[in-house]
């Protein structure tokens, strides 16, 4: 076996895991349901559930967990009741969204006559798929658009125009937002769309009882048998280092497992942590510190 998949298995082995732990990712098998998370998929839930609240937007800062959670949302969400549209990158303009809606809700393939009208045609052929799919199965579609501080002004107005879309004076569209701290001032500037998010909610970094609990709930996921692998103070610096932003976490924590492995430690200690601080420092890695 070459000694690489060796060390990995070794590693995996020396720690009692499975998988690894701190990989960057948006599988909801890992979600963490911290304070702040749980509150925003409630919220979310809430905007989806009520009906004739049709516009949602979830804010938060970099890497605190916002494509995480809706991941998770979309994948709980009843598919008898709900059909979702998800879109990890919203830097498109309306039209686009729009024949991507047309894409996701049709079963044949779509080619949209590429003429003057093209949004009036595009328009009409989602209306009627809109009532084929959602109207008469009794259903509600809910729109995701990731990274919505990069959609233009044009293309969240439009969106708008489309939650008001009817039929016997029922709604039956959902948008929500989902972008970095920035969007809440786009969203500012355009008092017609403002007044319409009926529901908002702003991740923030994690504390540190939460910390502790991310840390616990990724390596039992992981496979380890109780999570318990990081010292107390090893926790409280790493928490006040990051910020409480996971992904900074993930990080830290990555290369503490690998130092960890090499010294042959049983446990991640503070000073661990604090020489990977100070090396990624070095290296101007943006960590405080
Ligand atoms: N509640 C959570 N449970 C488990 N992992 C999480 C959680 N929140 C964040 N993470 C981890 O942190 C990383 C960053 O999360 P995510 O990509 O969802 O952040 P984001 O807010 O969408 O970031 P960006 O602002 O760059 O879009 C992910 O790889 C994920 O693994
Ligand atoms: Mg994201």
């Amino acid at each position: 076996m070459n000694t690489d998949k060796q060390k990995a298995i070794d590693y995996l082995e020396y720690w009692g895991l499975k998988e690894k732990p701190f990989e960057n990712t948006t599988d909801p098998d890992f979600f963490y349901e911290s304070y702040d998370h749980i509150e925003a998929l409630e919220r979310l839930f809430y905007i989806v559930e009520e009906g004739n609240m049709n516009f949602g937007m979830l804010t938060g800062e970099i890497g605190c967990g916002k494509t995480i959670t809706r991941s998770v949302f979309k994948k709980r969400l009843s598919p008898l009741q709900y059909d979702v549209i998800d879109m990890e990158n919203a830097n498109l303009p309306f039209n686009f969204i729009l024949l991507e809606c047309i894409q996701k809700m049709s079963l044949e393939e779509f080619n949209p006559r590429l003429q003057d009208d093209e949004l009036y045609y595009l328009l009409k052929e989602f209306k009627k798929l809109l009532k084929i799919k959602i109207v008469q199965r009794k259903k509600n579609l809910v729109i995701i658009l990731d990274e919505a501080q990069q959609l233009s002004k044009e293309a969240i107005i439009e969106l708008k125009n489309l939650t008001n879309i009817t039929y016997d004076n029922q709604s039956y569209i959902t948008v929500i937002l989902v972008g970095q701290p920035e969007l809440r001032g786009v969203v500012k500037s355009l008092p017609q769309i403002d007044q319409r998010i009926s529901l908002r909610f702003h991740l923030n970094p994690m504390s540190e009882k939460d910390v502790d609990g991310y840390l616990r709930s990724r390596l039992k996921v992981a496979g380890h048998p109780d999570g318990a692998l990081f010292s107390p103070e090893a926790v409280s610096v790493l928490s006040q280092v990051t910020g409480g932003i996971p992904r900074e976490i993930n990080r830290i924590c990555k290369l503490a497992l690998d130092r960890s492995f090499s010294l042959r430690l049983d446990y991640i200690d503070e000073e661990v942590i604090n020489s990977i601080v100070m090396d990624l420092n070095k290296q101007d890695g943006k960590i405080h510190g």
